[in-house]
């Protein structure tokens, strides 16, 4: 048996295949670094989506329109409101009702953007704002979060990070989606599911950890004790080690290029900075001494961080970010399994007592 299926092989996919050994991601044929430099959300959407639903491959406004529309149908009432955010786009995606094709699909991409913005301003006592369908994915979540329009930095910004976390293999909440998928339950179980599986912080719940340990430490020389004290507490350093990479995962890099960008624009003080690449190298020192037979590097969750918090998101709202650029992924792996149409049903090894045999 392998515990927690380590190295098994559980579906071939022509989504996206994710290199440990070389440090790469290929999403259809077209890898990370040129994906995020050339492409909008809404095509990435359309690169995983062709082929999986009639006119999958042209997004666009269509988009915008499944805001509107999720926008319109919200009922966020005042105990949806009460929850952590990514609980309360939970309750409110479960609202939604299920199907395979297109028109729910876009209205599952649209809906994370739509319910964390409307959630977090309502968390502050502002009305939501309603979408502009006419506007790019990552402009109008900025939009609608913050009210005026975003810089085009900003939006640069925000729209690679979801480009960048749009799909990546057989990760734990696209597999929970296949599972459901291969029940043949629909599309929105299948994305409740992930977004349940994403919530954990060892998957996505792990960037807002991480902000909290960058002002834990507060300051560049205190990074390699706060860090040797952490590790002795048995703690696991938030942002660092993945399950398939053994090099540096290949989304820091892209995301790394963002949060300077936006230094660059002054939206990140350069002290902050500082102190996160302060972090980040006595993290990976520490470590390289503490396990030298198990690489582990900095992964997708640390630059997310400090990536998400000059763009304003509150750090308890990261995994629903993380939720609004993955479900594409989700949903075109759900379809994927759906399509192939086998049951996924693996088998236990029962462990527990055997009752007497009488004599
Ligand atoms: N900090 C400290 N030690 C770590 C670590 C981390 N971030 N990640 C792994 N390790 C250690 C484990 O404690 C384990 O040590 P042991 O053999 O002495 O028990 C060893 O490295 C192997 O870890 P393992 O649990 O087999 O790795 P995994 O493949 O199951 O873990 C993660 C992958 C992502 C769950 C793990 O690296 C982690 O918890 N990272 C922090 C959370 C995080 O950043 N999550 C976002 C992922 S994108």
């Amino acid at each position: 048996m392998t515990s927690g299926l380590e190295d098994v092989v559980a579906a071939e996919t022509v989504l996206s295949d994710v290199d440990g050994r070389n440090g790469r991601l290929i999403v259809r044929g077209v890898s990370l670094d040129k994906l995020v430099v050339e492409s909008r959300f809404e095509d990435v959407v359309g690169l995983l989506f062709e082929g999986f639903f009639p006119d999958g491959g042209a997004i666009g406004r269509a988009l915008g329109e499944a805001r509107s529309a999720v926008f319109a149908e919200m009922q966020a009432d005042a105990a949806v409101v009460a929850m952590p955010p990514v609980e309360g786009m939970r309750a409110l995606l479960a609202r939604l009702g299920d199907g395979d094709d297109l028109a729910t699909a876009l209205r599952l991409v649209a809906a994370p953007a739509v319910f964390c913005t409307a959630l977090l301003r309502l968390g502050k006592g502002l009305a939501p704002v309603p979408p502009e369908p006419g506007l790019d994915h990552a402009v109008d979540t900025l939009r609608m979060l913050h009210g005026p329009m975003p810089s085009s930095e900003q939006a640069q910004t925000l729209n690679r990070y979801l480009v960048t976390v749009a799909d990546h293999g057989l990760n734990a909440s696209t597999f929970a989606a296949r599972v459901v998928a291969s029940t043949q339950a629909g599309l929105t179980s299948s994305v409740l599911a992930a977004l349940s599986a994403l919530k954990g912080p060892l998957h996505g719940g792990a960037p807002g950890p991480v902000l909290d340990m960058l002002d834990d430490v507060a300051a560049p020389e205190n990074a390699p004790q706060w860090l040797e004290n952490a590790l002795a507490r048995g703690e696991r350093l938030m942002g660092f080690g993945h399950r398939v990479y053994r090099v540096r995962d290949p989304r820091a890099d892209a995301l790394k290029g963002a949060v300077r960008m936006l230094a660059g624009s002054g939206a990140i003080e350069p002290r902050r900075l500082a102190l996160a690449e302060a972090v980040e190298a006595a993290a990976l020192e520490l470590l390289k001494q503490r396990k030298p037979d198990r690489p582990l590097d900095t992964n997708v969750e640390f630059y997310t961080a400090l990536l998400l918090e000059a763009l304003g998101f509150p750090r308890e709202a990261f995994t629903c970010v993380f939720a609004m650029g993955r479900v594409a992924g989700w949903i075109a792996h759900a379809r994927e399994q759906a399509v192939e149409g086998r049951l996924i049903r693996p088998m236990s090894v029962y462990v527990g007592p055997v009752p007497q045999v009488a004599a």
